[in-house]
């Protein structure tokens, strides 16, 4: 039996996965099993930021594996500490609950929120808002947290407690954070949700409300984190300070992680039992996400901004992309047929993604300027 065959067969039918078998890649480049080579626009959606292989997260994993692979978080390790370290002296934030992916950083964000709340007002404080169109995760929680009914299906009872709102419309969001609301939970670009970079006045203003309220304000980075938009966290262009920052893919750069981090006003609120994880903090992860942390710097960044602008000017010359949103190196084409265009361009070499109705691009940060272009050309010949 031939792996699509054998994964058919043996694995859970959740994915409509594309004909392809990856076998290697490095940098932004895949190779599949006949040896077709395809450039990578989407660096498992948003995962392999600094490229398939990176050489300083690699040499860091095997030095790291060779030393102590785990240990349990019942004992100190070093490179937990330090990647903690690390994310609180780079974001403001004052310390991280490490875990495994972008739906637990969350749960452990809406634990948080609920228990800081019921801490200081007691019951009944415990609702969190969250926009339409938002993605959370795949848990039953995380799921309620998902501001879209097509995620509110099958597994009821879902969690109690979530309100949805438009995005920046402040108005609905006002009058929704009522005096049974702890949190409001925000994705600063909407990315499952059609890649809408949320209105920086809007969330400004929503920030202004979270704190006359003392409503905590939960920033989800589990996309937008580790220089994707051209900075470390987005939250820092929009000139905000969010209480809790969640984030994870591009943290890990292929290996699972997920960190929840706390600003100084919820920074004791979790204590010993209240939460937990096997996994989270794990040595080798973590040592590989200090790498990634440290090679996100100036230079870096200016340079995904440049290649923002680069993708932009080609897509502003191609007829069939009707419009084009997101930050950074996140950016949403609006196209008549994304579906049957993303697979266009998987038939001529490149990989990208979807979301919603439009294509979403998610190149590594540090893509070579030869990748790039080899992957524009095909993207122009498509949306031509
Ligand atoms: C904004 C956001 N939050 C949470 C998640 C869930 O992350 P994970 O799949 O690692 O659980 C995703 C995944 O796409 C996401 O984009």
């Amino acid at each position: 039996m031939g792996v699509t065959e054998t994964d058919k067969k043996y694995v859970a039918n959740t994915y409509a996965r594309a004909d392809v078998v990856f076998l290697r890649g490095k940098g932004a480049t895949l190779t599949d099993r006949w040896g077709n080579k395809y450039i990578d626009f989407g660096a498992g959606i948003a995962v392999n930021g600094l490229g398939i292989g990176y050489g300083k997260w690699k040499r860091a994993v095997k030095a790291q594996l060779k030393a102590l692979p785990h240990a349990s978080n019942l004992y100190y390790t070093q490179p937990c500490a330090e990647l903690a370290k690390l994310l609180c002296k780079r974001t403001g934030m004052k310390k991280v609950f490490f875990s495994n992916s972008g739906a637990e950083a969350n749960e452990c964000a809406i634990k948080t929120a609920r228990k800081y709340s019921f801490d200081k007002y007691g019951e009944n404080r415990f609702k969190i808002v969250t926009l339409i169109n938002s993605f959370h995760g795949r848990t039953v929680t995380t799921l309620s947290a998902t501001g879209q009914e097509a995620f509110h299906q099958y597994f009821m009872p879902f969690t109690d407690g979530f309100t949805y709102v438009p995005a920046d419309d402040y108005e609905a969001m006002e009058e929704a954070v009522d005096d049974g609301v702890c949190a409001v939970m925000l994705e600063l670009v909407q990315g499952e949700g059609g890649v809408k970079a949320l209105d920086k006045e809007y969330v400004k203003k929503v920030e202004t409300l979270c704190r006359k309220k003392d409503v905590l304000l939960i920033v989800d980075e589990v996309q937008t984190g580790n220089g994707r938009t051209g900075s470390l966290y987005a939250f820092m262009q929009y000139d905000i300070t969010p209480d809790i920052v969640t984030t994870a893919k591009g943290l890990g750069n292929g290996l699972p992680i997920g960190a929840t981090m706390f600003g100084a006003k919820c920074e004791n609120t979790l204590t010993p039992g209240t939460h937990g994880s096997t996994f989270g903090g794990n040595p080798v992860v973590c040592a590989g996400a200090i790498a990634v942390i440290r090679s996100i710097n100036e230079k870096l960044l200016s340079g995904v901004n440049a290649k923002s602008r680069r993708i932009r000017d080609v897509l502003a010359a191609c007829p069939k992309a009707k419009s084009v949103s997101g930050l950074g190196l996140m950016i949403g084409i609006e196209v008549d047929n994304a579906q049957e265009m993303k697979e266009q361009c998987l038939n001529k070499g490149l990989v990208v993604l979807t979301a919603k109705d439009k294509l979403r691009l998610l190149p590594p940060l540090n893509i070579s300027d030869g990748e790039l272009e080899e992957g524009l050309e095909i993207l122009r010949e498509v949306l031509s």
